[in-house]
């Protein structure tokens, strides 16, 4: 009896990256297959590759790359391009109730693509519909990069990523 059922469609696609380059395009693969709507989550060390995936998003999104950098002081920045790009670094968040006023469910419910960077700083505030993007380090300059889909959207988007990108996938 085969399993047709949505859950069993939701799967994770593990990326190896080898260098900045591949993980940049990986990032900029997911800009150019961006559904109207959806959220990245973005998990992993200290220099792992998380604002550089959210520079190649926003290049394929049609956002000039360079104007994406780590937020410092601010929290939030909001870029406009063929979709709007919501990208939230939430490094420097102490505390749950540092989420008051910031009005980040308000952000995250808009349309456009929003990114955060350590998501799980603000699981609270998350969409529960979304991409949880993690990244760490490998050997020398590599990365292993895990996407996982919590819903059927975003894994389509998944599917779309793959589709036209050429990564090195590894089986999980
Ligand atoms: N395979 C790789 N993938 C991603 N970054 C790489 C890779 N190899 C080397 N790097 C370097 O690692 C650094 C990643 O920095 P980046 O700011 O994107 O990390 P981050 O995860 O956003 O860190 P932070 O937690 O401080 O925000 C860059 O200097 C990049 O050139
Ligand atoms: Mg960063």
């Amino acid at each position: 009896m085969s399993d047709t059922g949505v859950k069993a469609q939701i799967k994770t696609v593990t990326v190896h990256s080898r260098n900045r380059e591949e993980t940049f395009n990986l990032g900029k693969v997911f800009g150019e297959t961006a559904p109207d709507t959806g959220t990245i989550a973005l998990n992993g060390p200290l220099g792992a590759g998380k604002t550089l995936f959210v520079q190649g998003l926003a290049l394929g999104l049609g956002i000039p790359s360079n104007t994406v950098n780590s937020p410092t002081y601010q929290l939030v920045h909001l870029h406009e391009g063929r979709l709007s790009l919501c990208h939230v670094d939430l490094y420097r968040l102490e505390g749950s109730e540092a989420f008051d006023g910031l009005g980040l469910e308000e952000l995250f419910e808009a349309q456009g693509i929003a990114a955060i960077e350590w998501a799980d700083k603000g699981l609270e505030v998350l969409p529960g519909a979304r991409l949880d993007l993690s990244i760490d380090y490998a050997e020398n300059d590599e990365r292993e990069i895990v996407v996982r889909a919590t819903d059927i959207g975003h894994q389509s988007w998944i599917d779309a990523a793959m589709k036209s990108g050429h990564f090195i996938q590894e089986k999980s």
